[in-house]
């Protein structure tokens, strides 16, 4: 199987192929994810909680980006490797360029960013110097202290309309992928289909064009996980197994249900 790149993820969302992504941190587990037939892998900030066991995505450095990037890239070789600029890694478009340029040599194929229009001059710069786009919308961990919790977002029509007109601000800057996490089921198709670029929910719904999942919450090891969670190690023989059973739950749409929606 072919490396994975932004155009045939592009080409998948216009065959109308859903695809799947998971997290992931480390070597061991890129190589089952990659012989899942999985896509795409975050590196996600993610790890903050999961592998360092803080509360959340803050404290996380770029070099633990670098890292883990680092890590991820000697496991595999045909997913698509897209990392997370941490926290506090990308407040001016000078900074953003060094610090993405850090995971990009660590192995990152994409960098990804949370936060609406006023990254554009960021992206723009960014795709002139090489490095691909995803952006995040929705709940915004990193912002968690704006926000007031991790909390559903774009329930009320002006949110939703603000959602939507930054979805459309990054896709024109120059984003390849777009996260949407934690928002409504309609509103996240609505953008889905504003969108020409692949559209990738969690806590979203099912009519984006991908899902993405924390690794560790979908193989049943985070005690608490959110809703939106399904546990793919139940009824599993093995990890290799769950990973395989969540990538065709994502494809053939039986992931995400009703009950791991919000409306
Ligand atoms: O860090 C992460 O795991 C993420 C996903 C939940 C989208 O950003
Ligand atoms: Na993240």
């Amino acid at each position: 199987m072919s490396k994975v790149n932004i155009l045939s993820l592009l080409a998948k969302k216009q065959s109308q192929q859903k695809f799947a992504v998971v997290t992931c941190y480390d070597a061991s587990f890129a190589k089952l994810v990659e012989n899942a037939g999985i896509d795409a892998i975050l590196v996600g900030d993610s790890l903050g909680m999961v592998l360092q066991g803080h509360d959340s995505t803050l404290p996380v450095t770029i070099a633990d980006m670098a890292y883990h990037t680092a890590c991820v890239s000697r496991g595999c070789n045909r997913p698509l490797i897209i990392s997370d600029m941490p926290f506090g890694s990308y407040n001016t478009t000078t900074q953003c360029l060094d610090n993405a340029t850090t995971l990009m040599r660590a192995g990152a194929q994409m960098v990804k960013l949370e936060g609406g229009d006023w990254l554009c001059e960021s992206i723009r710069q960014l795709n002139h110097a090489g490095i691909p786009v995803c952006g995040h919308l929705g709940l915004t961990p990193q912002s968690v202290n704006v926000l007031g919790g991790y909390r559903i977002q774009g329930r009320d029509d002006n949110q939703a309309q603000a959602i939507l007109k930054d979805a459309l601000a990054l896709e024109a800057a120059g984003a390849a992928l777009l996260v949407l996490e934690c928002v409504p089921r309609k509103l996240a198709a609505e953008i889905s289909h504003a969108l020409k670029i692949p559209v990738i929910g969690i806590g979203a719904g099912n009519e984006t064009d991908a899902q993405v999942l924390v690794l560790h919450d979908l193989l049943g090891v985070t005690e608490k996980t959110a809703r939106f969670v399904r546990n793919f190690a139940e009824g599993s023989s093995s990890i290799a197994d769950a990973l395989g059973r969540y990538n065709d739950a994502v494809a053939d749409a039986s992931f995400p249900a009703d009950e791991h929606s919000f409306d």
